[in-house]
């Protein structure tokens, strides 16, 4: 089983949290960030019952230091005229340098 230490940006939105469910579920230790712009922790609720599952509320622009393997990219605005002024992806990309691993990033 994989036991991989796994960032989602936007865990709790509608397709990350899907996603966070298909991680958990192949054995991540899961680590979703997000800042509730569009979303809160409804979508997440069963999911913060694992031990394996943690979120955070932040904002993406900003610096976080967390120790990941992998990162998945999914907090942004899903409007064009927010994603193209700011997307989180300069700081994401320092970190997944750090990480070893961007995985997957949607909106740039
Ligand atoms: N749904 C679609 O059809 C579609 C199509 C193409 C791309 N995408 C992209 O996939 C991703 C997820 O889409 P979705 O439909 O679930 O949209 P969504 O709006 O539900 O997801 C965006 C998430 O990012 C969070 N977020 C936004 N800015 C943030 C910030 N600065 N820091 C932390 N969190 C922040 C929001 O709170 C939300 O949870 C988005 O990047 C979107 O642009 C979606």
């Amino acid at each position: 089983m994989d036991r991989k230490r796994t960032l989602v940006t936007g865990g709790p939105c509608f397709i990350g949290s899907h996603l966070c469910k298909r991680l958990l579920h192949m054995g991540h230790d899961m680590l979703a960030v997000d800042n509730f712009y569009s979303s809160d922790r409804h979508n997440v609720l069963d999911l913060l019952q694992d031990p394996r599952f943690e979120l955070i509320r932040h904002d993406v622009t900003f610096p976080l230091y967390v120790e990941v393997e992998e990162i998945y990219h999914l907090a942004c605005p899903a409007s064009p005229v927010y994603y193209q002024r700011e997307s989180g992806l300069e700081e994401l990309l320092r970190k997944g340098m750090d990480a070893g691993r961007l995985r997957f990033t949607t909106s740039l």
